[in-house]
């Protein structure tokens, strides 16, 4: 039984959640972050971002002494098992960067040791579990290392973790023994493959997802421009038919699934026509709706609401928010803008909906939160998720 180990990037939101999970099996962590913000909430028992049932998670862990924490490479606390939680972003051209990881596997080549197992849990460009490991082998530290993804719903990590098999491709079977060994501890079933086909799965697996968001828009768009009622087509489809079961159309957003699609598309050579496909249908929904709705109204007369500026519903994420996108295209055709959302707290131009409700001519969900079912008013809403 692992009585530690280290989350690197564990304040972050798929960090975090892992370290609430061993927590809940009694593993101490050790969080290494450099977000000094979020360690000082978390050390208080305050979640730094939602997560279904992570504040009751997080205060057991406090009150049980069970976190420690770092937030300077020379306090880091290396343990047997040290995850790696790190951000894995694309650039401006749409590939991955590879100096976050690569970076502090450098820092981390000082303060390694043979017995300590690196697990990247991170999403990554396939073969960067090896290309690290061998950037740690050419500094004579040859440790056991794995790739270990995430494969859980933002926000709802600690609920899904323990309903799924595990996959891990490590690097050895060394490592693939010691791995699985502290898997073991929260599941007995565990998929092992090859680093490079656990690191294209998890592309895999975001990359059918947006390309499925991406045909409900495509159909959406079709309907709509023919003054067809897509709700009413999405109705039909779906209702006791499981075959048509199609997702919402709607803003297809967030940290992952265009930036692991664009990874997807970069590790094949640009030759994923599919996935660009599918992010300039996703990506265009902002100007398919903002065109609409210039057609219909003298946007610069009218004051437009948007509600929900996080990138998905219940969410307080706003990373690659595609409302921002429609806040950023709206203002340069329409009187003015306002925005609003129960759950984002670092946005200061974030108006109580009340307040939005009542100076807007037109409003436009852009993310589904729950509450917006409870709207009551004569105004303009203009909304495409369907069940709402
Ligand atoms: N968010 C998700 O639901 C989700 C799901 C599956 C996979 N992923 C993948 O997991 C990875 C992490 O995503 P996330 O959403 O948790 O990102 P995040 O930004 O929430 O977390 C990353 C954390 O790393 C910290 N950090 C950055 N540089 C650091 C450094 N040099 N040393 C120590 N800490 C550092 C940040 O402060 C942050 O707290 C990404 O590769 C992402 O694609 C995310």
């Amino acid at each position: 039984m692992n009585k530690e180990i280290t989350i690197i990037g564990g304040a972050g939101h798929v960090g975090l959640a892992f370290a609430l999970i061993c927590t809940s099996k009694n593993i101490k962590v050790h969080i290494h972050d450099t977000n000094t913000q979020s360690i000082k909430l978390i050390k208080k028992g305050i979640m730094p971002h939602k997560e279904k049932n992570g504040p009751k998670f997080l205060k057991i862990a406090v009150k049980n002494n069970l976190l420690s924490f770092s937030s300077k490479i020379d306090e880091l606390k290396l343990n047997k098992i040290n995850v790696v939680c790190l951000g894995t972003p694309i650039d401006e051209f749409l590939n991955p960067q590879y100096n976050i990881l690569t970076d502090i596997i450098k820092l981390l080549t000082k303060v390694l040791n043979k017995d300590n197992h690196l697990i990247i849990r991170s999403t990554v460009f396939p073969g960067t579990t090896r290309y690290l490991h061998q950037i740690l082998k050419n500094h004579k530290k040859n440790i056991n290392m794995s790739f270990f993804p995430e494969r859980f719903v933002q926000g709802l990590a600690l609920e899904e973790f323990n309903k799924f098999p595990h996959i891990i491709g490590s690097i050895n079977k060394k490592s693939e023994k010691e791995c699985r060994k502290f898997l073991n501890i929260f599941s007995k079933e565990i998929i092992t493959m090859k680093p490079e086909e656990a690191e294209i799965t998890k592309l895999f697996l975001n990359s059918y997802r947006y390309v499925q968001f991406s045909i409900a828009n495509q159909f959406y768009k079709i309907a709509d421009s023919a003054n067809l009622d897509y709700k009413l087509i999405n109705y039909a489809m779906k209702h006791k038919y499981n075959r048509g079961n199609i997702p919402s159309p709607g803003f297809t957003a967030g940290p992952c699934l265009f930036k692991d699609t664009m990874q997807l598309s970069a590790f094949s050579n640009n030759n994923f026509s599919l996935g660009m496909e599918a992010m300039s249908t996703n990506e265009g929904l902002v100007n398919y709706i903002v065109s609409k709705l210039l057609k219909k109204y003298n946007l610069s007369k009218k004051i437009v609401g948007i509600l929900g500026m996080s990138f998905k519903a219940e969410s307080d994420d706003i990373r690659n928010s595609l409302s921002y996108k429609l806040k950023k295209v709206l203002s340069l055709h329409s009187k003015k803008v306002l925005t609003t959302d129960p759950y984002v707290k670092n946005d200061k131009n974030i108006q109580s909906l009340e307040y939005v409700k009542n100076r807007s001519d037109i409003m436009i969900i852009a993310t589904p939160h729950k509450i917006y079912k409870k709207i009551r008013t004569k105004k303009i809403i203009y909304n495409i998720w369907v069940d709402f």
